[in-house]
């Protein structure tokens, strides 16, 4: 084989199916807070001043994220959802923080929170308005990039309410430029397939090439029905969704809920193990300040956030199903691959899957090393093809694995693994 052939055929199994947003951001699943889930559309500051959407919550977050491990964890992004501004643009018709609420102002905030060496992040919107009425982008599309460029932001979420549905990817495109022409680095955080599928099937190659991540169905509530909701929908949309993954995009199913009321702790463990499998965004929507130390723990996991982060940057994927299990796979750098193994009984006790009915195991020959990291760490030493290993995974609970090959033979290996496709879900 030639040396150009022998290139072509290297870049073509390395980089996705499609090109990304080429501004150099989100070369990994990004990594941070987002106050949209927990903390709503509260503005109340006089009777909840510690749950108001106001810089104060901002500050708190950035300082606790640096003091807690969170920052060094990789979590570097604190962001603002919707609520912050003034229900009125300013005589220039800039966009302006609510006065009350933000009394420093955005670039003070940005300020304080690049101090701490973390990130800013804001929300817009779209169309006229906000979802929650506040004023939209519709119109402003350049004015609005140039205030959050010159507030030193450094993520937008762009949200796709209040527009008409033939518009939003036109809408999409040019704020993307827009944000491009101010000359700064803002991570582009999008909802277009969301608010597209009700009409037509989205073009992820025009999505990939406009944004940095995109939401492509519901909100996330903080209860197991709405996790189950977003996996089922990813894991039945996966050969659509999931070839426009890689670095500089990815497929978001919105926020992490783990720390907050509605998850147990197996389903918490769930959310962020398929979470780290589906190369989603990892943004928490808890509170940081209160906040119990098995979910900390789980959220700071570093085994599961190299999975998150691995630099292969392929999404995983739902590889077989049934008898209440789900297998979920994703190939990882190094040739390993990450497992995921979901037991979707919500009855009775941990339940026995035998590790040799994961499709991706025949990739485990002759032999391969097996890590266990949920439900607890635990190294399982080599196995082979034939290995009898049995995982025992809780009601709504999951089993996270990693399988490691020990073989001389890369390349046979990458070939065993690719040949385990996404839309031959295999019924177990
Ligand atoms: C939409 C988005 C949410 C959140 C709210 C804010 O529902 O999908 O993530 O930003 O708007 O109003």
């Amino acid at each position: 084989m030639s040396k150009t052939v022998l290139l072509i055929v290297v870049l073509s199994l390395r980089s996705p199916a499609v090109e990304a947003l080429d501004n150099g951001l989100a070369l990994k699943p990004t990594m941070g807070w987002l106050h949209w889930e927990r903390f709503m559309c509260n503005t109340d500051c006089d009777t909840d001043p510690d749950n108001c959407i106001s810089e104060r919550l901002y500050m708190q977050m950035a300082d606790v994220m640096v003091k807690e491990g969170w920052k060094e964890a990789g979590y570097k992004y604190v962001c603002i959802d919707d609520c912050w501004p003034s229900l009125q643009r300013d005589a220039q018709g800039r966009l302006q923080a609510d006065p009350k609420r933000f009394p420093g102002g955005i670039k003070k905030l940005a300020d304080y929170v690049h101090s701490k060496g973390l990130k800013l992040g804001i929300y817009a919107d779209v169309g006229e308005k906000t979802c929650a009425g506040y004023p939209g982008s519709q119109g402003y599309y350049e004015t609005d990039a140039q205030t959050f460029a010159d507030w030193d932001v450094d993520l937008l979420k762009f949200d796709g309410c209040n527009l008409k549905w033939t518009l939003i990817g036109e809408g999409y495109i040019k704020m993307s430029k827009a944000l491009n022409k101010t000359g700064r680095s803002i991570l582009y955080s999008c909802e277009w397939p969301l608010y597209e599928w009700p009409f037509q099937k989205p073009n992820y190659t025009a999505i990939r090439e406009t944004c940095n991540h995109w939401r492509n169905f519901n909100d996330v509530f903080d209860s197991w029905s709405s996790v189950k909701s977003i996996l089922e929908w990813t894991a039945s949309h996966q050969d659509i969704v999931v070839p426009s993954a890689g670095p500089g995009g990815w497929n978001d199913p919105d926020m992490l809920v783990i720390g907050n009321f509605g998850l147990s702790h197996d389903q918490q463990e769930s959310q962020m193990a398929l979470w780290a499998i589906m190369a989603a965004p990892l943004l928490m929507s808890n509170d940081l300040r209160d906040i119990c130390p098995r979910s900390k723990e789980l959220l700071q996991n570093r085994r599961i956030i190299d999975i998150s982060q691995d630099p292969l940057g392929k999404q995983g994927y739902r590889t077989a199903k049934g008898n209440s299990f789900e297998v979920w796979e994703r190939p990882l750098s190094k040739n390993r691959l990450a497992v995921a193994v979901l037991n979707h009984q919500e009855i009775g006790g941990p339940r026995r899957f035998a590790i040799s009915d994961v499709p991706g195991w025949k990739f485990c020959d002759p032999h391969c090393n097996v890590t266990l990291i949920l439900p607890q760490y635990k190294e399982m030493g080599v196995q082979t093809k034939e290995s009898k290993l049995i995982l025992y995974v809780n009601p709504s609970g999951t089993a996270l694995l990693m399988v490691t090959p020990i073989s001389k033979d890369l390349r046979r290996l990458h070939w065993k693994y690719t040949s385990v496709k996404q839309n031959q879900v295999i019924t177990l």
